[in-house]
């Protein structure tokens, strides 16, 4: 026999665990009250559920309880009498019979119904967050999570890394989002930052000889939230010393593999790979989904020396929609709001029929363009091309929306596509003071080939930086680390911080570089919006058991609130001043 751990002083098993094979055994379950029916005074059946599923409990006589009471049945396993077997239930061939019923708890009726086939509005949701969390749709996701985590965990620890927690109560971390602060009570005026990332203590982990360590690591970062945004999230963190980028790059694969395979019961294909500059000429995005398509096409050689003005620049990009000529102008209409939002000087459609083209700009086109046009992407007639003319950047950037606007698969849509975008560049522009701006982090490595160009060409410069996308979500990144100090020192200094300012910021870190740093390199991924994914959620608010909403708020505390008096003054804050 295997042990039952579910067996408590309480209870003997879960309410689902019940089959046929136990029928004729007197059972104790425990749980909430799920429905109740009472047929006359003779007869009342109560369904009792708890984190397994339901169990039928018949009882002869009535018995005063109601949806959400808390409950403890004895009765007889017995099959269901012919004709009452519910196929939808587990348990629904077997029921619980001359049921003893004995309270625990009573409830109040609860505020919505704990029923996953009603809609439930979200503000009312995450008020009674402890109750939507007992719906069967909650408890399989937080109980997917916790899989999750526990695959990652043994993953990383098969693969030979050792868990370390780090301070949450920290200084700055260098990942550029705002930060959350901490008023200190012993130190007046003084602040705790809370870690964006365990970035710095990582690294130092490495000059401390942990060679390989981990972490399932929460983080803070008080930025807008989105759907796959909360001001507090986990990752899974690593960092390796004496690695290379595909290193790193194996070892989250392992444990992304495991973990997919320990949420899904599939183990996925190799990940696909491809450069941060392939995934912009293709799909105009750092972050691909690949589970479609309508990739973007290059027609610039067609247009060289053009009549068309709207053509006149130096990318041209076209997608192909397949089947898009039934759109409607009002529907194209839109999308060309959509570009022009994003900064594009307009859109260019063009529909393809047996006859030609369809576009106000045909008749400017000459035939080689048409030509062009008609046959990019193997279209046919019934497509729809659009096309933006505009500088690379801006052209793939609004083209790339356009593609996952119009093509993009609802989150719950398989297959499950996984793909390594490399060779970030080092710099993603520059700031409102002129200094170019980090695309990843300052200690991220440059290229070797392109380490020449930090003071010649610096938005050449590719990184030894790396993401790993799923599905369209960027799920994490990562980089080699500069453990050189020469190298340091010129990429703050392309990044205009001074030796002033990065000894304020880092000091610690540069400091413990001098006493012998081992070349290392690392990652950290979202665990919510891997398993978001999973759980085929759209808002990495469903995986999380007290999520805040969209404005911050935690509608189940309260929180954020004002403070008492007392306290304000032990933390050396002054009073708030009213709002006019
Ligand atoms: P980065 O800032 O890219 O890298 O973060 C890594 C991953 O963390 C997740 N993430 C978030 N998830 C939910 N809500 C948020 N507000 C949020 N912000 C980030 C994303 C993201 O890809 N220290 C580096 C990693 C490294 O270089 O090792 C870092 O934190 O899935």
């Amino acid at each position: 026999m295997p042990i039952n751990y579910e067996a408590t002083s309480l209870r003997d098993c879960l309410c689902a665990s019940l089959t046929t094979s136990d029928v004729g055994k007197k059972i104790t379950v425990c749980g909430w009250v799920a429905k109740r029916r009472e047929h006359g005074e003779h007869l009342a059946f109560v369904d009792v559920r708890d984190r397994s599923g339901v169990i039928q409990a018949v009882v002869d006589g009535s018995v005063d309880v109601r949806n959400e009471y808390v409950v403890r049945v004895t009765g007889t396993v017995t099959l269901r009498p012919e004709g009452t077997v519910n196929e939808k239930l587990v348990t629904g061939e077997v029921e619980l019979t001359d049921c003893v019923v004995e309270i625990l708890s009573a409830a109040e009726p609860p505020p919505f119904q704990l029923d996953d086939r009603v809609e439930i509005d979200e503000q009312i949701r995450l008020r009674h967050r402890f109750l939507d969390i007992r719906r069967e749709q909650m408890q399989k996701n937080l109980r997917l999570r916790a899989a999750v985590n526990s695959a990652l965990r043994l993953a990383m620890q098969r693969q030979g890394f050792c868990e370390v927690e780090t301070p949450l109560l920290w200084a700055p971390t260098p990942e550029g989002a705002r930060e959350f602060v901490v008023p200190s009570r012993l130190h007046p005026g003084e602040f705790y930052v809370l870690p964006q990332s365990p970035q710095i203590a990582k690294q130092l982990l490495m000059v401390g000889g942990f060679d390989r360590y981990y972490q399932i690591a929460r983080c803070l970062r008080d930025e807008d939230l989105r759907a796959d945004r909360q001001f507090e999230f986990t990752q899974l963190d690593i960092e390796a010393s004496f690695v290379d980028q595909i290193d790193i790059m194996e070892f989250v694969s392992q444990a992304v593999l495991d973990a997919a395979e320990a949420a899904t019961g599939v183990r996925p294909k190799d990940f696909d790979a491809m450069t941060w500059r392939e995934a912009q000429d293709r799909y105009g995005s750092d972050k691909p989904d690949l589970r479609f398509a309508m990739t973007l096409q290059d027609l610039s050689e067609f247009f060289v020396g053009t009549q068309v003005k709207a053509f006149s620049a130096p990318t041209i990009k076209a997608i192909r929609i397949e089947g898009g000529a039934t759109y409607t102008r009002s529907r194209l209409d839109q999308l060309t709001d959509l570009a022009k939002e994003l900064g594009a000087k307009g859109l260019a459609w063009f529909k393809i029929s047996h006859e030609g083209l369809e576009s106000p700009l045909d008749r400017f086109l000459s035939p080689a363009e048409r030509e062009a046009i008609s046959s990019v992407d193997g279209a046919k007639p019934g497509d729809l091309v659009l096309i933006v003319a505009d500088e690379y950047a801006l052209a793939c950037k609004v083209l790339g929306a356009l593609r996952v606007h119009v093509g993009s698969p609802p989150v719950s849509d398989g297959p499950h596509r996984y793909v390594w975008v490399t060779e970030f560049p080092m710099f993603e522009g520059i700031d409102e003071d002129g200094n170019l701006m980090a695309a990843h982090h300052p200690f991220t490595m440059p290229h070797p080939d392109d380490i020449e160009l930090l003071e010649t060409d610096p938005l050449a410069v590719r990184s030894q930086a790396y993401d790993l996308v799923l599905n369209g979500w960027e799920l994490g990144s990562g980089s080699v680390r500069i453990h050189r100090g020469d190298i340091q020192s010129r990429v703050f200094r392309a990044l205009g911080i001074t030796n002033e300012e990065a000894e304020n910021r880092f000091g610690f870190l540069l400091g413990a570089f001098k006493y012998g740093a081992p070349p290392h390199a690392g990652f950290a991924f979202g665990i919510d919006r891997l398993t978001a994914i999973f759980a085929g959620e759209e808002n990495i608010r469903e995986v999380i058991a007290f999520p805040k909403t969209q404005s911050g708020a935690d509608l189940m505390t309260g929180a954020p609130k004002s403070i008492p008096d007392r306290q304000r003054k032990e933390l050396h804050l002054p009073a708030p001043t009213k709002a006019k």
